[in-house]
């Protein structure tokens, strides 16, 4: 029989951020399969209790949970960066696989802010289709993303009149910040950033920084302002807000003034 698989976007951290549309489809399945990283990462505890508390909000009746032990990823500088990537991503099919063959009924996947951004639950969904062993029906439920967030907590529009916006991480930064790939005017939105590459960008007067951390938490912090000159403070605020809960997760947006 077909099961229903369905990769719910749950926004960024706030219950209040979570569309009708999503809480109905967690209310309509018989559990939730959530990637459980707590042993590796002990702060992500944190995460999954927000993640209860979006549940408790939209689920009134009571919910299941599989967790699903997140396998181990190369991330020591691997010889093939896209190799390590593929057989990370194959382990975690096999995993999620085994879990709903063990679990009947319809599944969802709770995804942190939006499916279709930074995040692997539809390439997952993907290989799980393609490994054939379970019949299901993928839906992908949209949910806010932080970048959603972050423009609208600074009373932001990330693009410029007609400018166009990109997209990247911290990993990529420097390379895309390159005077050859962005003009004035242009956008970066950076996500994915564990050590504020901006800090490293050669010309820290041309650009206007907006960023935030733990958006959408009870300790969420914002800044605003030319990067040479809020720099340590968003490093010092970063630095808090890991401190209160545990963990970080920043985003914000560059523009070339
Ligand atoms: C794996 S990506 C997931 C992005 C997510 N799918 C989304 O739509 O926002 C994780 C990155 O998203 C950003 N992020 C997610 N939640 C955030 C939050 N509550 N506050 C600030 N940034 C957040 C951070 O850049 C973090 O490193």
């Amino acid at each position: 029989m077909t099961r229903r698989l369905a990769l719910v976007g749950l926004g960024p951290g706030d219950p209040e951020l979570v569309t009708a549309q999503a809480a109905r489809v967690l209310r309509e399945v018989d559990y939730f399969l959530v990637a459980d990283k707590t042993e590796r990462h002990p702060g992500t505890a944190d995460l999954l209790a927000m993640r209860a508390e979006i549940c408790a909000r939209h689920v009134p009746d009571g919910w299941r949970v599989v967790r699903v032990a997140d396998p181990e990823r190369d991330r020591d500088a691997p010889a093939d960066y896209g190799a390590a990537v593929r057989d990370w991503h194959e382990a975690r099919a096999v995993a999620f696989e085994r879990a709903l063959l063990a679990n009947e009924g319809d599944a969802a996947i709770l995804v942190w802010g939006d499916p279709t951004l930074y995040d692997s639950a539809i390439r997952l969904a993907d290989r799980l289709v393609e490994r054939g062993a379970v019949d299901l029906r993928v839906e992908v439920v949209p949910g806010l993303s932080s970048v959603q967030l972050l423009a609208a907590r600074h009373g932001l529009v990330l693009n410029t009149v007609g400018g166009p916006v990109t997209l990247t991480t911290g990993r990529r930064l420097l390379t895309d910040a390159g005077a050859t790939n962005v003009a004035q005017g242009d956008n970066l939105v950076v996500l994915l950033d564990g050590a504020l590459a901006c800090r490293e960008l050669p010309d820290p007067d041309a650009w206007q920084l907006w960023w935030g951390a733990n958006l959408g938490s009870a300790d969420e912090k914002l800044v605003a302002g030319r990067l040479s000159e809020v720099i340590d403070r968003v490093q010092r605020e970063r630095e808090e807000a890991r401190r209160a809960r545990g963990w970080v997760m920043d985003t914000y947006l560059l523009r070339r003034s």
